[in-house]
């Protein structure tokens, strides 16, 4: 039976207590073959590493959930470990299992300064970076949660996207936001700051979902899902948050000047109920980040706003969670891709 060892970093040492020996180490065979897929497998490796600048932002737990520190309460979903690793399977879930591994659908050429509007674990920002070794890209966000090893090309800052934004002095060649639903309060506003900080010609890219369940074979009737959804969706609606931007996006984009307006839908499926490998793979990766979303997204709303208590919460969770694993139960959700451009003029 082979024996184990620890190895110390940047050693060719390893030791047990006080025996030693030289660990071979053999090149692991199923390594990434790109370069920016091996960034991404690094990145997964030292994402616990978090910047000691932003630490102190990271927040307090309440219901055995951290939430953002920096503007304390304006957005309600979790910022810890649990929703940061649901924000990389969802990240998957887009790029690989929806958009046929694209970043983005806009016809950008060579940027050279770019922006991902709220970028969460910066997964995003992170693979763009790699791509466009030459475009100075930043991530915001309330929360410090991105790894800090990252491309030298990408910086992480905390900010408020609500507030008046700083970038006018230095205008972008591409904006991108993604899954800003139930975390928006004025998207109007938000959108003109773009216009006002994008340069003439400049793309601006929106993917959003409605999250808004629906079966088209109403095989959602009666179900938990139906009923999370219409409690936690209508609070959300309550405290002024938009539930389903995705199908908004475009207007928003003509209202606030941007000309080029495309527009791509996606009906993704809950669950690998739906015929054909991509929905399979689809729906799949959906139910997996589905199935901690719902506890993430209901229990600050519902219990700081609606007295219920964490335990009801739990109840209802649960009860949606177990009806997304049901052959029977055929649940869609439409993703959106909005992409426009600033007038040249
Ligand atoms: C659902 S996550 C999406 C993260 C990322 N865009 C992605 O697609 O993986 C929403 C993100 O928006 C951030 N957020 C919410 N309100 C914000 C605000 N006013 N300013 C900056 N970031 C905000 C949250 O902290 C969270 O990381």
């Amino acid at each position: 039976m082979p024996q184990k060892y620890d190895v110390m970093a940047g050693s060719d040492h390893t030791s047990v207590n006080t025996r030693s020996s030289t660990q071979q180490l053999e090149v692991d065979d199923n390594l990434p073959k790109t370069t920016s897929e091996y960034a991404d497998q690094l990145t997964v490796y030292t994402k616990s590493l978090s910047s000691g600048a932003g630490e102190r932002y990271l927040g307090q737990i309440e219901n055995g959930r951290r939430y953002h520190k920096f503007r304390e309460g304006c957005y309600l979903l979790p910022n810890d470990e649990k929703e940061n690793e649901r924000l990389d399977i969802h990240h998957a879930l887009v790029t690989c299992a929806v958009m046929d591994n694209k970043l983005f659908l806009s016809p950008i050429e060579n940027p050279k300064h770019a922006i991902d509007l709220c970028t969460g674990t910066g997964i995003w920002a992170i693979q763009f970076a790699d791509i466009f070794p030459d475009c100075e890209v930043i991530g915001n966000d309330l929360s410090p949660t991105q790894p800090s090893l990252v491309p030298p090309n990408l910086q992480f800052i905390i900010d408020d996207v609500e507030s008046d934004w700083v970038y006018e002095e230095t205008p972008f060649d591409f904006i991108h936001a993604r899954y800003l639903a139930e975390a928006i309060r004025d998207m109007p506003r938000l959108l003109q700051q773009a216009y006002n900080c994008l340069k003439p010609g400049g793309w601006i890219e929106f993917q959003d979902w409605d999250t808004h369940p629906y079966s088209i074979d109403g095989s959602i009737k009666g179900t938990g899902i139906e009923q999370f959804y219409d409690v936690v969706l209508n609070a959300f609606i309550k405290q002024g948050f938009y539930t389903h931007p995705g199908r908004d996006l475009e207007n928003w984009f003509i209202d606030a000047g941007f000309v080029n307006v495309h527009v791509k839908k996606y009906r993704v499926p809950l669950g690998s109920w739906a015929k054909g490998e991509k929905n399979k793979q689809a729906g799949a990766y959906n139910l997996m980040q589905y199935e901690e979303a719902i506890e993430g997204g209901a229990l600050a709303v519902l219990t700081r706003y609606e007295n219920w208590t964490p335990e009801e919460v739990q109840v209802l969770v649960a009860k949606a969670r177990a009806d997304a694993r049901r052959p029977d139960v055929h649940v869609l959700f439409d993703f959106y891709v909005v992409w426009g451009q600033k007038p040249e003029k």
